[in-house]
């Protein structure tokens, strides 16, 4: 299962690398913001500093959600890089969009996705990916890893090229459901891949290597 990393910033993408295990990273409006970037200009050098950093596809969300300028900002966000993807919500306009920037082999990652019927409607319109939201749907109390289950089913039984990216994963207990089910690449926040390194058996396993070898090595 490839991990993309879900932010926008630089710090957490260089540490993330370090580490060698980021295959891409993601990104939305409201990462971005959050991250205090302004305008288009700032916020596409940093699309362009992330792709020079990272050698993965990139997520960048159009703002538009009129098929004229999600195709409009699509081209220009492709433009920037050849390892943007294109980031477009699961609406009519943007069902259209992902049909005419994946033919014009431009790669599309479609998102907000709540049901396997949205995820087969992305996928027939040409999407690369389709980023099903776990997190949000748990917040409701409905299963948000059954639906990522699903839509990797029907894209193995249909043939279906697209990937499926889990997204708002909060846990990794979330990684461990995706991993069991087959799920091509997870999006997750840097804290919650480090939190896989937490076990207390191998905590307690190194305290106990390096008490016993201190006893005789002062
Ligand atoms: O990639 C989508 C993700 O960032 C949403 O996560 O935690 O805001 O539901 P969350």
């Amino acid at each position: 299962m490839k991990f993309f990393l879900d932010t926008p910033d630089l710090n957490k993408i260089k540490e993330a690398i370090e580490y060698g295990v980021i295959d891409g990273i993601t990104t939305n409006p409201s990462l971005i913001a959050k991250e205090g970037l302004i305008g288009e200009d700032n916020i596409y050098k940093r699309y362009m500093d992330i792709c020079n950093l990272v050698d993965g596809p990139v997520s960048a969300e159009v703002i538009s959600t009129n098929y004229k300028g999600m195709i409009e900002e699509g081209e220009k966000l492709a433009s920037l890089h050849k390892n943007i993807v294109v980031k477009i919500p699961v609406i009519k306009d943007g069902i259209k969009a992902i049909k005419y920037l994946s033919a014009k082999g431009i790669k599309t990652n479609c998102t907000l996705i709540f049901t396997p019927g949205q995820a087969l409607l992305a996928a027939k319109a040409g999407a690369s990916y389709v980023s099903p939201f776990v997190g949000r749907l748990d917040d409701i109390s409905q299963d948000g890893t059954k639906l990522v289950g699903q839509i990797v089913n029907m894209f193995s039984y249909y043939n279906f090229s697209t990937q499926v990216i889990a997204a708002s994963l909060r846990s990794t207990l979330h990684i461990a459901k995706c991993i069991e089910l087959g799920v091509h690449i997870a999006t997750i926040p840097l804290e919650t891949i480090l939190a896989l390194l937490n076990h207390p058996l191998t905590q307690a396993g190194l305290k106990q290597f390096l008490d016993d070898y201190h006893k005789v090595n002062n």
